[in-house]
């Protein structure tokens, strides 16, 4: 703290108490409270440092705002649905949900809790009567059922959060699994990755998961992601849960050999993680496989066809005709109607964000 960088600090550390374990560095090189890359700006965004479907225009929230009726309408259109979206980033899709307006909103059911761990973002989260921000899901339900509107019957919702979970990095030696773990480089100023011991209870999962992979395979570990999984299912005993995010198969993971792990700064994609702790975005695919072991998602579906089921092609048609309507007048509806048919270009991509998973728990 105070001069000592992040990097100095966790040489200190790995000097201590010995090597970390791959989730304590992200944890470290994301959420520090200090030198966190998330705690000090790093954001989604054009002017940040990477796009995600709420940062590629209105459309994807006007699609959700739909997408959000339907829940509510499937658990009885219950007086009180509370939304908790976890990982709200700068509050993109809230203000685009809220803006676009939806059944829930209009009659009075929506609460709306934007929970993100950055003080930063949620400063830039918007004013709304049926929004409110906090740090967490739990502050979020605590503050829900203390407010007298319990959240049974509500949805849990994350958007490209579960790649940014702290992760495990796990390799496949001649004899099983080990941990991979980061070292002080001996041979410079910076950091280098070794092997440790691997729990015999996550040994014997991954063995089950990727019974063929070759000694040095590596893959991600996450048991972060699966908690968070068991933590909002609890939030929400009679709702639904909806996890949008970059994943695959463990299998398709093995394939991608170190594809899985990417660093982000400033819409740059660098290869080192372990360099500049606090300067990267660290992000990995999710491995479906792994979140399901517990739990199986009753849908999973390419967020392309999620956005076709929910209308985007006619949300599309409609911009088309507005502009052709207004497109003298020019003005901001004209332009947003526009806009639309390149949004959902760019949200439905197959090659892009159109292959991305929404998969959902009917809890
Ligand atoms: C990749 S960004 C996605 C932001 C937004 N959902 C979007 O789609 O643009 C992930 C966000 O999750 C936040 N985050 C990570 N762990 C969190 C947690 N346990 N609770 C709340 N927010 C968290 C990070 O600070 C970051 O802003």
């Amino acid at each position: 703290m105070g001069d000592e960088s992040l990097a100095d600090r966790l040489h200190r550390r790995i000097a201590d108490n010995g090597p970390l374990r791959v989730s304590e560095w992200v944890e470290a090189a994301l959420y520090d409270p200090d030198d966190g890359f998330y705690m000090t700006g790093g954001r989604a965004g054009r002017r940040g440092d990477f796009l995600t479907a709420p940062e590629v225009g209105p459309l994807f929230g006007v699609v959700m705002a739909r997408a959000v009726d339907r829940w509510w309408a499937e658990v009885g259109r219950p007086e009180v649905f509370p939304v908790f979206e976890v990982g709200a980033g700068p509050g993109t899709l809230a203000r685009s949900v809220l803006r676009a307006g939806c059944e829930a909103a209009r009659s009075g059911a929506l609460r709306w809790w934007a929970t993100e761990i950055s003080p930063g973002q949620r400063r830039l989260h918007p004013t709304h009567d049926l929004l409110r921000s906090v740090g967490s899901l739990s502050e979020a339900v605590t503050a829900q059922d203390s407010g007298g509107g319990g959240s049974r019957r509500g949805l849990v919702l994350a958007n490209e959060l579960l790649d940014n979970l702290p992760f495990d990095v796990v390799e496949r030696t001649v004899d099983g699994w080990s941990m991979v773990v980061v070292v002080a480089d001996p041979s410079g100023p910076g950091f280098a990755t070794s092997l440790g011991p691997l729990r015999r209870d996550a040994i014997a999962e991954l063995a089950g998961l990727a019974p063929d992979a070759e000694p040095g395979q590596r893959l991600p570990w996450q048991p972060r992601a699966r908690g968070w999984l068991e933590a909002a299912l609890a939030a929400v005993p009679e709702g639904r849960v909806v996890v949008i995010d970059y994943g695959a198969t463990t299998s398709d993971l093995l394939a991608r050999g170190d594809g899985w792990l990417r660093t982000h700064t400033g819409h740059r994609s660098r290869c080192r993680w372990i360099d500049e702790p606090g300067h990267l975005d660290i992000t990995a695919d999710v491995d479906l496989e792994q979140l399901q072991l517990y739990h199986r998602a009753d849908v999973v579906v390419s967020q392309a066809e999620f956005l076709r089921s929910h209308g985007i092609d006619d949300l599309v048609a409609e911009g088309r005709r507005i502009w052709e309507e207004r497109a003298s007048v020019g003005d901001l509806v004209a332009l947003e109607a526009r806009s639309r048919v390149r949004e959902a270009e760019a949200l439905c991509d197959l090659a892009g964000m159109g292959s991305f998973v929404v998969a959902e728990w009917r809890t």
